[in-house]
């Protein structure tokens, strides 16, 4: 195990953790885990104590842990050539390997891929890309960007304004005034209960109209979203939704960015949330998924539609000025294409759908007749369970209560990871595309057991 017996005074005193209580931490009364090995869906840490990762780290590591096929590569490449950089027209061997690899497996009307590090900095290249496209057309009053509530696109400046979550505005002065908000597509907690799907979705379609009369369509310029809402609460789009939505944005010429960063490479079962749910996308955001995490990288993929219109820019501007030093690192790159081979190799994106289908189907036998879930939801290996004070009434519990924290708390001292999220008492569930029945079956039991012993 680890040889450093101060690591936990070393942690409080010099580490400064994201979306953490930093006082709480820093005095001692918080959660602080080293975590120090992986393999599969375990992970270990440094005092041998073993926990399934239904959760996948951040949604990320959907290869699972430990596999020597990504860490060869990267220390290949590290040895080879550990850096250089893309600007000016270089590449590598890796990089221009995964940018023909990425495009084999995206929409057929996408034609190029800009590589970044995280998924926030993909989604301010998209920004900026689309601000550029649009003056490059001519149209300098149309900027806008529209968000849904709840919706998660990173926590930078532009990004974090994109992010529809309260927790990510407050007190940072966000959302930026070029930002601007819409309804989610959040079927359970839709305003009138006698609603039918195709009531709310008609109410979305409505509310989204509504705003794009307001804010005026020349000023508009593009649509972001999830295909499925993740860290705002891991919600399935209610059907109908996606081609009700592109229809109006259709009808205003919006451009639509498709958020891919959870449900790209396998998550739903099928390679792209886009060929889940029949988006046409004019951006595709890309990152977790594309190295499973074994390093930082990300994407933008970009349409023939957008592309044209860059390559028309740069011959009237010059150059594009934008990239960043580690735009398509080769280690990351390294690590990209090895991921995609064991995706295939494995058959991952098959699994993904498969057993992610009897996940959920489990957890809503174990839990969706209790008296305080009001909701089990899912897609392919997404799923999440929601709780309630009364579900006739669907009263929610007051946040102070704490519940979906107490219940994940009390789920991992049964052995298992899964994640409160952070607005709502929900509990998530994304684990390894590798994910075995048998783990399934462990994750729903220890789940039922943590409800009961939390709330009856
Ligand atoms: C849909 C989506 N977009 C963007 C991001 C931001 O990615 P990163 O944390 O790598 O910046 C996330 C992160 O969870 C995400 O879920």
């Amino acid at each position: 195990m680890l040889r450093n017996d101060q690591l936990d005074q070393w942690d409080r005193e010099t580490f400064f953790h994201p979306s953490t209580h930093l006082a709480e931490f820093a005095r001692g009364n918080a959660p602080q885990r080293v975590i120090a090995t992986g393999k599969d869906c375990h992970i270990t840490d440094r005092d041998g104590v073993k926990l399934l990762d239904a959760f996948a780290g951040l949604y990320c590591v959907n290869v699972g842990y430990g596999r020597p096929e990504i860490a060869e590569a990267i220390a290949e490449q590290a040895k080879e050539l550990a850096y250089y950089h893309a600007y000016v027209g270089h590449g590598t061997e890796a990089s221009i390997t995964l940018a023909k690899m990425v495009l084999d497996r995206a929409p057929d009307h996408m034609s190029k891929v800009y590589f970044g590090l995280s998924g926030s900095d993909a989604n301010e290249t998209n920004v900026k890309l689309i601000w550029y496209y649009n003056n490059i057309l001519g149209r300098p009053e149309k900027k806008k960007i529209i968000s849904r509530w709840r919706g998660y696109h990173g926590s930078g400046l532009m990004t974090g304004s994109l992010t529809g979550l309260e927790l990510f505005h407050k007190k940072f002065d966000l959302p930026l005034a070029q930002v601007v908000h819409t309804e989610a597509p959040y079927y359970f907690r839709r305003p009138e209960l006698s609603m039918s799907e195709a009531d709310f979705v008609q109410h979305c379609v409505d509310a989204l109209e509504a705003l794009i009369e307001r804010e005026g369509a020349d000023t508009i310029a593009a649509f972001i979203g999830e295909p499925v809402l993740g860290t705002g609460g891991i919600v399935p789009p209610p059907a109908g939704y996606w081609p009700a939505i592109q229809a109006v944005l259709e009808k205003h010429d919006i451009l639509l960015v498709a958020d891919e960063v959870v449900t790209g490479f396998g998550r739903l079962g099928s390679m792209f949330g886009s060929e889940h749910y029949g988006l046409k996308a004019d951006l595709i955001t890309i990152a977790k998924g594309l190295t499973s995490a074994y390093a930082p990288l990300s994407g933008s993929i970009v349409s023939e539609k957008m592309w044209k219109v860059l390559e028309q820019g740069t011959d009237e501007n010059g150059p594009i000025g934008h990239g960043w030093t580690y735009s398509a690192h080769p280690i990351g790159a390294a690590a990209g294409v090895a991921n995609l081979e064991l995706i295939d190799k494995l058959n991952l994106v098959q699994n993904a759908g498969e057993t992610g289908a009897y996940f959920n189907a489990a957890m809503q036998e174990a839990l969706g007749g209790h008296i305080h879930v009001g909701d089990v939801r899912g897609e392919g290996m997404l799923c999440a369970v929601e709780f309630v004070r009364d579900r006739d009434g669907r009263a929610f519990f007051d946040a102070s209560e704490k519940v979906g924290p107490r219940i994940a708390a009390a789920l991992l001292s049964r052995g298992i990871i899964a994640r409160a999220m952070p607005q709502g008492d929900i509990l998530g569930f994304a684990p390894p595309f590798c994910l075995t029945r048998e783990e399934a079956g462990e994750i729903v039991d220890k789940t039922a057991q943590s409800v009961a012993e939390v709330l009856g």
